[in-house]
């Protein structure tokens, strides 16, 4: 009786293990805390009559972790740990200037060749203004595959300007 009650703890503690091992969150982009102090790589304007307008109008600045910055550098390949940020912002025109608004998405790529292994090593997310709501369902459909057509770059867009 008691031989079977501690396999059955055992066999309680082994299953709780696998679950905490492949919990969901372990398999997401994480918020890109702390982004604003990292490496500025590049701003854009998307304005009106632009293709992308509809999805990414506005001023987008891109940020770069340490790791991410190397790659840029040395335009190697990212290495896992590597976080790319593409913060949009409204665009607002007035005096004939284009100012900063407010904040529209926080986008945001991380390299984890494993985890991410069917969207080239990346896995994109959005997170909703300043806000940490999700709204990537799918991103492959939603991000991987128009940054597909940079598969020579290693997915990547964006260069670094010294
Ligand atoms: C229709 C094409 C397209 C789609 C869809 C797209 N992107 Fe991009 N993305 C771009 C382009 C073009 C750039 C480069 C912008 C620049 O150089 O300023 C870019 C840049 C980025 C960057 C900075 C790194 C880089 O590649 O330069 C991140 C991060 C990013 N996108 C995340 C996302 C996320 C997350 C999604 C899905 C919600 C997404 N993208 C969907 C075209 C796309």
């Amino acid at each position: 009786m008691k031989k079977q009650y501690i396999f059955a703890v055992v066999v309680i503690c082994l299953t709780l293990t696998a679950f905490l091992l492949t919990d969901s969150s372990d398999t997401i982009v994480k918020y890109p805390t702390g982004y604003r102090n990292w490496t500025h790589v590049k701003t854009l304007v998307l304005e009106k009559g632009h293709p992308l307008y509809e999805a990414f109008g506005g001023i987008h600045h891109i940020y770069a972790n340490k790791i991410a910055l190397e790659a840029y550098k040395s335009n190697k390949k990212f290495k896992d740990g590597s976080v790319i940020v593409f913060d949009l912002l409204e665009a607002v025109n007035s005096d004939n200037a284009i100012a900063e608004g407010s904040r529209k998405v926080v986008g945001v790529m991380e390299k984890d060749s494993k985890k991410f292994k069917d969207t080239g090593g990346w896995g994109f997310e959005g997170f909703n203004g300043d806000t940490k709501e999700r709204i990537v369902k799918n991103m492959y459909g939603e991000c991987f595959s128009c940054h597909l057509s940079q598969k020579n770059n290693d997915y990547v867009f964006s260069q670094y300007r010294k």
